[in-house]
């Protein structure tokens, strides 16, 4: 039997380059092997614990993620991509799980304090927010997951999520769950914004978009930061921390010519503008095939929400299965019959 590949995204706005060199590009690879079952979760309920005031934001961004997949490349025949909040089995199982950890063990889990401190809830966490690693270790063990292609930042998930397989086993005293292996994408870190300053994400405005338009792209290109002292073409320039180069190495599959620009560069006599309109070539090229994909796709949403309907029937029948698994290990499948099935 083919090993059960499990990963997802919040769907809190559309899809950018770094979740495409990050996982997305990784995912398909995976997906085309032929050696996995990928389950596809779109976690809407996930991007609720800290957007709950703004559920449209979550809502409307499901048809965006979706598209994102079927443009890079995620095969509906293959992967079943679903919506969270459409197979109720996950808070279920995430209530049975919230008795196995304690609250220092959920606080412990460094991803969820550098959230804590960046978003200043300081004394006033959420509870939702502050238990979704344990929620997201249901979304894995729902399917008893073999494999979960992630960034290095979910590592702490994993590390969670196996925790509470242990602990589950140990208390039913069962070998139901299995633990998990996190798959972190080949070289890259976290890729960095075209500002620079941080990592690429939707909240600082500094990301690429794969559905952004080749103006769009040019617009954001132009403005990659560069080296600020390399103020004439003649003057030699710094390539480490200059954006266009850590896009390149990221994206062009010529390494030879990007050595070539970057001594060029680094010695004098290359223009921010020449590099720019080079990045943009190499970018572009990468991402017109995904646009034109995704552009076909959007001309039907229905076509889409089915798509996402037949994958959530088919992981929901695969967490049923868990869910009576997990009834029985605990002792409390009552068999109540029919009245209230
Ligand atoms: N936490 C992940 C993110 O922010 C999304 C996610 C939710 C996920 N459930 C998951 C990823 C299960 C992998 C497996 O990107």
């Amino acid at each position: 039997m083919s090993k059960i590949l499990l990963t997802g995204d919040r769907p809190t706005g559309p899809l950018h380059l770094g979740h495409y060199i990050g996982s997305l590009q990784n995912r398909v690879k995976l997906q085309n092997s032929g050696e996995y079952k990928p389950y596809i979760l779109i976690a809407d309920m996930q991007a609720l614990t800290d957007n709950f005031e703004t559920p449209e934001v979550v809502s409307e961004n499901i048809l965006n993620v979706a598209l994102d997949y079927l443009a890079i490349g995620i095969n509906p025949e293959i992967s079943s991509v679903y919506i969270q909040s459409q197979i109720p089995e996950f808070s279920e199982l995430t209530m049975y799980f919230l008795n196995l950890l304690t609250l220092n063990q959920v606080e412990r889990n460094p991803t969820v304090k550098e959230e804590i401190r960046q978003k200043n809830f300081e004394n006033k966490i959420p509870l939702g927010f502050l238990i979704y690693p344990v929620s997201q270790a249901a979304d894995i063990l729902a399917f008893n997951a073999d494999v979960v292609p992630v960034g290095a930042d979910q590592v702490p998930m994993i590390e969670d999520t196996n925790m509470i397989a242990r602990k589950f086993n140990q208390t039913y005293k069962q070998e139901l769950f299995k633990e998990c292996k996190a798959l972190l994408p080949e070289s890259h870190g976290r890729l960095v914004g075209v500002d620079g300053k941080a990592k690429m994400s939707k909240s600082l405005g500094n990301a690429i978009y794969l559905k952004d338009t080749s103006d769009e792209l040019w617009g954001k290109v132009r403005q990659m930061y560069t080296d600020p002292n390399h103020l004439k073409v003649e003057d030699p320039g710094q390539v480490e921390g200059n954006v266009c180069f850590t896009y390149l190495d990221a994206f062009d599959d010529d390494k030879a010519k990007v050595q070539e620009l970057k001594d060029h560069y680094s010695k004098g006599g290359l223009g921010d503008m020449k590099v720019k309109k080079y990045v943009m070539e190499v970018l572009d090229a990468k991402l017109t095939p995904i646009r034109q994909r995704r552009e076909e796709f959007a001309k039907d949403p229905a076509q889409v929400m089915a798509m996402l309907a037949k994958g959530t029937e088919e992981a929901r029948a695969k967490v049923h299965e868990t869910m009576k698994a997990v009834k029985q290990a605990m002792g409390i499948s009552y068999e109540l019959g029919a009245a209230v099935a």
